[in-house]
């Protein structure tokens, strides 16, 4: 079963036929919201919003270790994870979609790992790659066979939030090797590693990140809604593909 954490822009799948809704408890406490069970194009799928079905958690307030720790307790096929970013490089304009690979994390404060008991052996993960390969290749092809277009790499960098980043910030970003930035993208992937679940990103460009492109003087919050309600129609059309080839 495929499993897919909306970000903002998606709360709700328009393209799923829900079967029911579950509230689950982890140890690590309760998830964004109850998980969505149903079909898309009859197969199976589980659906979390990231931010709360009415969008009310903030980034560094969602509880990532509870969200990735029920999902993980279905056995998901694979996790796709969709957020929406600011774009950096110049080729990452409003509408954008990309498959990230690689991450720099700046976010603080937030509960970054599973693995913080002093009665256990210390454990690291490899984080080298930070996203799974494989399921970044069944995005990319699934892209492909929908016809949406999406740019194939790129480098996320994941900030604290909830404000938005000053010019200089983006400038810093920039000088670091970040293509794109969101406020979500980490600690969720390494959680996502530790359980050792099949986890890629689609990332929606909803701005021009600070200071860049139209957005010189300030971004244009009133806008990202339309810009990325527009986008999610090919999120869909991708995640419809992808189903396809997800087993149930
Ligand atoms: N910065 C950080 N996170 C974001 C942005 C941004 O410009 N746009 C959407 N999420």
């Amino acid at each position: 079963m495929l499993a897919i954490i909306g970000g903002s822009g998606l709360t709700q799948l328009s393209c799923l036929e829900i079967s029911h809704r579950q509230v689950m408890r982890t140890p690590y406490g309760e998830p964004s919201g109850p998980l969505t069970f149903g079909k898309i194009n009859n197969h199976e799928i589980v659906f979390l919003a990231r931010h709360g079905h009415g969008h009310t958690i903030p980034p560094h307030v969602v509880n990532y270790r509870a969200n990735l720790w029920a999902l993980h307790s279905l056995n998901p096929t694979q996790v796709v994870a969709v957020a929406s970013v600011g774009g950096i490089r110049a080729n990452l304009t409003p509408g954008k979609m990309v498959i990230p690979n690689q991450i720099i994390d700046y976010t603080h404060g937030r509960k970054f790992t599973f693995f913080e008991d002093t009665d256990q052996p210390v454990t690291h993960i490899d984080f080298t790659e930070p996203y799974c390969q494989k399921s970044r290749e069944y995005l990319l092809e699934a892209a492909n066979r929908a016809k949406v277009n999406v740019i194939d790499h790129g480098v996320y960098a994941a900030t604290q939030g909830p404000r938005l980043e000053t010019a200089a910030e983006i400038n810093r970003l920039e000088r670091d090797g970040a293509d794109m930035v969101g406020m979500t993208g980490m600690p969720e992937a390494a959680l996502a590693r530790e359980l050792g679940l099949h986890y890629a990103t689609i990332a929606v460009v909803a701005n021009y990140a600070a200071g860049r492109g139209t957005n010189i003087h300030g971004i244009p919050l009133k806008e990202i809604y339309a810009i990325l309600d527009k986008a999610m129609v090919g999120v869909r059309n991708i995640l419809e593909s992808l189903v396809k080839c997800n087993g149930d």
